[in-house]
């Protein structure tokens, strides 16, 4: 673990009330782990806006009965075989999958791809799950 600095950091009453409040509803037991926390958001944030080497998942949910839209995803999965890892399907019943790709490289064809597969008629949910590959955040 890397070296810890302390630092005095001054904020109005209300806004540290808020957001220990806020913290401890996400279950942190410690301030110096929320504000790291929230200093990490800002940079991946960054990292996914500047194009750099990014890390994440892109999960959907469709219908499988619909056969031209299975091909129409394999088709568009292997056009990004570069910054797929692994892709994850379940079959969640009857008649809806969940799949689960987990993604890294360029932030941009990330996007694009997540995009892509979010278009696709009957494709019913899809999210970018945006995170790191942790090498830039500490
Ligand atoms: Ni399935």
């Amino acid at each position: 673990m890397a070296e810890l600095w302390r630092f005095g950091v001054s904020l109005e009453k209300d806004l540290l009330d808020k957001f220990d409040s806020l913290s401890r509803k996400r279950s942190y037991n410690n301030r110096s782990k929320a504000i790291a926390d929230l200093i990490r958001k800002d940079l991946i944030k960054e990292e996914w806006q500047s194009g750099k080497e990014i890390a994440g998942a892109i999960t959907f949910i469709y219908d499988h009965h619909k056969r031209e839209l299975m091909n129409k995803i394999v088709d568009i999965q292997h056009n990004y075989g570069d910054v797929i890892l692994s892709t994850q399907h379940i079959h969640l019943d009857h008649d809806n999958c969940l799949e689960i790709v987990a993604v890294k490289g360029s932030s941009k064809k990330i996007q694009d791809l997540a995009n892509k597969i979010g278009a696709i008629k009957g494709v019913k949910h899809a999210t970018l799950g945006m995170s790191s590959t942790g090498k830039r955040i500490g």
